[in-house]
């Protein structure tokens, strides 16, 4: 019998867990999603070509592998046939090779709308969501009104729809948002909904399986499993910067949920970190930079959303934010991405405690974005060259080395391995 491994984001999201799920596969039969939805934006690069998958595991590129969109995930059919659509057309068809589960949430255009509703309803404090209707599907699904891709195959599908769709509009309504103006895409609601009903046509060409017999069936035969996260342990609807977080469980508690494993069958537990440390979207930044190393480490690590193009906020490595990650989800493998994003600084810093009301400490506090933080630095000399000659990891630069066994020293975690470009031979192993 053999175990989920789980590869997850220990930050706000884009640490690079795309490209080290595909570095990663080869070691695995199975790659599965486990929760989030298009609002993830996972970027995988090789032989020049730089790929972005929104909903579908980063597990594509390697035929052999069997990808599953598990039920926690949420599918938006538009979206999703766009991506198959643009994977096809880089030769790539996911029909014979991506498995989706009867219990994924389906993402509906009024979803959408009453996600723009939202943000527009709570003005100065809108969390910078990315629109794609996350928060009111996981709302619906909590709330037991929700319809799932196994509900394609009812009759009643359509009346379902409709009165869903009613109490969306009804809602949106009641928030005082202009339904008649809105649009989706550029399109007006009515002809994105066309455009939707259309693409379910595409989410039936796939195996519609139930995920969670499929996987435990895998696992009784000594297949190896990869659980895919997205976002991070920050944005964690229970453990992140609430309430500037998303929607669902990020962290490896939300594997057994997500996929429908019980957690005596999670083996190891990857944490994927950057160097430093990014966020988009609202919300509260202890370590966020406003000068110009902020401004640098935005350029050279070409800190733009992968699905929005929003730049992101960036910062120095914030380590009671990670060691938090750490604890939660039981960390046995770190990650470093995008050390290469500094090899010009004279001085890199990490955050090791806050200073709150002149009190420092290393426990994250109730509600982030209501308190003062003055992080605490340690400062470390920095590298000054390129990382390119480097083989393998002991290769790296003592400087840099020093920094990397900081974070282990301050995390308890043993960094497996460090990635010092975006593509997916620039990965170095311990
Ligand atoms: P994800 O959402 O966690 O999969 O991360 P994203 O794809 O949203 O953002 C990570 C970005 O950093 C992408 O553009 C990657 O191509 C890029 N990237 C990943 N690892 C590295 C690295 O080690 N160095 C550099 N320079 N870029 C990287
Ligand atoms: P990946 O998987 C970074 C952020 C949004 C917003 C908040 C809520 O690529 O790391 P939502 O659309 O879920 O209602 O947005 O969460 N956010 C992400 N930030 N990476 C992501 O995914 C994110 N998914 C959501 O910017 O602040
Ligand atoms: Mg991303």
């Amino acid at each position: 019998m053999s175990k989920v491994d789980v590869l997850l984001g220990l930050q706000w999201g884009d640490e690079g867990k795309g490209k080290i799920v595909d570095v990663l596969t080869p070691e695995y039969d199975v790659i599965a999603r486990f929760q989030g939805g298009p609002n993830a934006g996972h970027t995988i690069e090789f032989n020049g070509i730089k790929h972005v998958l929104r909903t579908i595991p980063s597990g594509i590129f390697h035929d052999d592998k069997i990808n599953i969109i598990g039920n926690g995930v949420l599918v938006e059919p538009c979206i999703f046939a766009g991506e198959v659509a643009t994977l096809r057309a880089k030769g790539i068809n996911a029909e014979h090779n991506l498995y989706l589960s009867r219990k994924a949430h389906l993402i509906l255009p009024s979803h959408r709308m009453l996600d723009a509703a939202n943000e527009h309803a709570k003005g100065n404090s809108k969390i910078g969501s990315t629109l794609k209707g996350i928060g009111p599907a996981y709302t619906d699904k909590i709330a037991r009104s929700g319809l799932r891709i196994g509900d394609l195959e009812a009759s009643d599908f359509k009346e379902k729809y409709e009165l869903l769709k009613f109490q969306h509009m009804q809602m949106a309504h009641t928030l005082g948002f202009d339904i008649r103006n809105f649009t989706l895409e550029g399109m007006s609601l009515e002809a994105y909904e066309q455009k939707w009903i259309e693409s379910l046509a595409v989410l039936r060409q796939f195996h519609i399986i139930d995920s969670e017999y499929f996987i435990n069936d895998c696992l009784d035969k000594g297949k190896k499993v990869l659980a895919e996260g997205a976002q991070g342990s920050m944005l964690d609807i229970d453990f992140g910067s609430y309430p500037f977080v998303t929607s669902s469980s990020t962290i490896t508690a939300g594997v057994c949920s997500g996929l429908g494993v019980s957690p005596l069958r999670i083996g190891r537990v990857m944490g994927i970190t950057k160097a430093y440390c990014t966020r988009v979207g609202a919300g509260p930044f202890p370590t966020e930079l406003f000068d110009d190393t902020g401004r640098l480490l935005g350029e050279i690590g070409h800190e733009f959303g992968a699905v929005t193009g929003r730049p992101r906020r960036c910062g120095w490595i914030d380590l009671p934010a990670l060691r938090y990650a750490c604890m939660l989800n039981g960390v046995t493998d770190l990650f470093v991405t995008k050390a290469d994003v500094m090899n010009d600084f004279d001085e890199v810093k990490m955050c090791v405690a806050y200073e709150i009301d002149g009190v420092q400490t290393q426990q994250i506090p109730f509600a982030l974005n209501e308190v003062e933080i003055r992080p605490v630095l340690k400062s470390f000399t920095g590298w000054k060259q390129s990382l390119t000659h480097a083989a393998r990891f002991e290769d790296l630069p003592a400087n840099l080395l020093a920094y990397l066994h900081a974070i282990e020293e301050q995390t308890g975690a043993a960094i497996r391995a460090v990635s010092i470009s975006p593509d997916r031979k620039d990965t170095l192993f311990r």
